[in-house]
């Protein structure tokens, strides 16, 4: 169910593992491609890619980027990823661009995905036997099957569909959000800036050499109408500027949203024969960058599960989904939490508060051992 990065990811291995699937999506063809999300890719995301031979586009057009830099007190300060990772980096690759690149891999194998499916409903799945049910190109269509992948995002039907007494639900909101906008502008660095400002924080990212992507902290409930051009590069020059006189290059801002913060997690991530993957089982605050690496390496579990149970039939794989998994989630949840405490600034938080997050950054870039535990898990915890 789904046809975003997790869906999509997992029908090619199930497809390699020589295992049959249909993938259910309800948005169209052209939605799922052109819709702007994350853009950063961990190195056991893109190895995943390449093994699976969705790779070629990313290696050509995707960004390696050995560093990110963190912004405050006026200055940035570097952060050499791939030194302290032992040579690891990460990708600036948007995530619409690999859905269009696993769209056309999945289209090469023959095996069917259905865009547009209206009235979505997964059933039995406590049997031997579940089922889907949908309407797509004209008619009523019902798929029996041996298991449901819930792959639908965090506003999908799988998770929704599972008794409310049978998930234990964890959850975060956070008192602010992000304005992000892309712009048509050459990126005035070559890596990332994540900036601590009194006024909020400010992230400078890109999507390629003529491509800027930057966001603002904002109220969760922030009108993008109060928020011209003008304002917008006025506040991202203000919050990212450094004394140096660097500061981002502006241009046509191509697209504006609001991306609101919320930290979830539903446990366990397996009722009987469905199994949550991606943003249908946690989400976490985008600071990290880890939704969709989290949805990639769920899914390599999975296909690996899956490929096990039709190799042996033992279910012990598919018994052992849904912990190893959250080993992995509530670590980059803690990670993502983290970043996001350190950098943003509450409203209504105290000088007291401000102070901590200055010492907190202040020890980060004095510090070899903090600079390498952030440096391992923005590149990405081991995937096994
Ligand atoms: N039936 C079928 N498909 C559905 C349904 C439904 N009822 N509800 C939602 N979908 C589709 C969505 O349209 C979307 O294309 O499921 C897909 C889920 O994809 P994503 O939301 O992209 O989630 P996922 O594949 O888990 O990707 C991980 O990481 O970067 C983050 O949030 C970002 O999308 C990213 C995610
Ligand atoms: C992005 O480019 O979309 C991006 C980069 C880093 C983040 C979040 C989003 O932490």
């Amino acid at each position: 169910m789904g046809a975003g990065p997790a869906g999509l990811l997992l029908s090619q291995l199930l497809h390699l593992a020589g295992i049959d699937s249909v993938i259910v999506e309800n948005r169209s063809r052209e939605y799922v491609i052109e819709r702007v999300r994350a853009g950063i890719l961990e190195q056991g995301t893109v190895d995943l890619i390449r093994e699976i031979g969705a790779g070629e586009r990313l290696m050509r057009e995707g960004l390696p980027h050995e560093g990110i830099h963190i912004r405050f007190d006026g200055m940035r300060h570097r952060i050499d990823l791939a030194a302290l990772t032992g040579g690891r980096h990460i990708t600036v690759y948007g995530q619409n661009e690999l859905v269009r690149d696993l769209i056309g891999v999945r289209e090469a194998t023959g095996r069917p995905l259905f865009f547009e499916a209206s009235d979505v409903s997964v059933h039995d799945f406590d049997s031997a036997r579940p089922s889907i049910r949908f309407q797509a190109e004209g008619e009523e269509q019902r798929i029996a099957c041996d298991f449901i992948a819930g792959c639908d995002g965090f506003h999908g039907v799988c998770r929704q569909s599972i008794p409310p007494a049978d998930l234990r639900i964890y959850e975060r909101d956070f008192p602010y959000a992000w304005l992000g906008i892309l712009a048509q502008a050459a990126p005035s660095c070559d890596e990332l800036v994540y900036s601590r400002h009194e006024r909020g924080f400010a992230l400078f990212s890109m999507r390629s050499p003529s491509v800027t992507r930057l966001f603002l902290q904002c109220a969760p409930d922030e009108d993008v109408d109060q928020w011209p051009d003008d304002r917008i590069w006025e506040e991202l020059c203000t919050r990212l500027g450094t004394t140096d006189g660097w500061r981002p290059n502006r241009g046509p801002i191509l697209l504006k949203g609001v991306t609101g913060m919320r930290s979830f997690v539903a446990e366990p991530m397996r009722h009987g024969r469905m199994f949550l993957a991606g943003d249908a089982a946690h989400i976490m605050p985008p600071t990290g960058a880890k939704g969709l690496n989290l949805a990639a390496s769920d899914v390599r579990n999975l296909a690996a599960a899956l490929a096990g149970y039709y190799r042996s039939g033992g279910e012990t794989l598919l018994d052992e989904y849904s912990g190893k998994c959250l080993s992995r989630i509530w670590k980059a949840q803690r990670f993502s939490l983290w970043m996001t405490a350190m950098l943003h600034n509450a409203p209504g938080s105290d000088a007291y508060e401000g102070r901590r997050q200055t010492a907190e950054l202040e020890y980060l870039m004095g510090s070899k051992a903090a600079m390498t535990s952030l440096a391992e898990n923005y590149v990405g915890l081991p995937m096994d």
